[in-house]
């Protein structure tokens, strides 16, 4: 069967591009949604790429993949609520599919407040520091791992 994969990025992420490029890089929003595609197409399957601002949302998004079981992974760069929800690392567990946690920066190497995930304990793997090349390998291996 043909691997679907949901790719989610939290707050902020849409204004890739014009947010701290010196941090996150030039590379725009779009830009993201384009090589996920493209790393998809590559293994011959589907990435679907959304970005919200509302974590009520995100957590919606991740219980339609329960409900309508039509992904077979998820790739998720949670932005600021990586640090933050305990809510989504609850419903990142129920779909009962891979987990891959990306981040555009190192966040090893930043404020303290970055080092820690909630979400990594319920991740596959963590893909840091690579920019939007990281969505790629993310996806990558989100397909094996379908
Ligand atoms: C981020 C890192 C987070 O600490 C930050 O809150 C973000 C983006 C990243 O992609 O490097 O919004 O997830």
């Amino acid at each position: 069967m043909k691997a679907r994969i949901l790719v989610l990025n939290g707050p902020n992420l849409n204004l890739l591009g014009v947010r701290q490029p010196e941090v996150y890089g030039e590379y725009s929003y779009a830009d993201v949604v384009d090589v996920c595609h493209r790393a998809a197409a590559a293994r011959g399957a589907e990435a679907e790429v959304r970005q919200t601002n509302d974590e009520a949302e995100l957590l919606e998004w991740i219980h339609d993949v329960v409900r309508d079981k039509n992904f077979s992974a998820i790739v998720i760069n949670p932005a600021a609520w990586t640090h933050t929800s305990v809510a989504l690392a609850d419903a990142l567990v129920i779909p009962e599919v891979p987990v891959i946690e990306v981040h555009l920066s190192n966040v090893h190497a930043r404020e303290a407040f970055r080092h820690h995930s909630y979400v990594s304990p319920v991740a596959s793997g963590v893909i840091a520091g690579f920019g939007i090349a990281g969505y790629g390998y993310a996806v990558d291996r989100a397909v094996d791992l379908s």
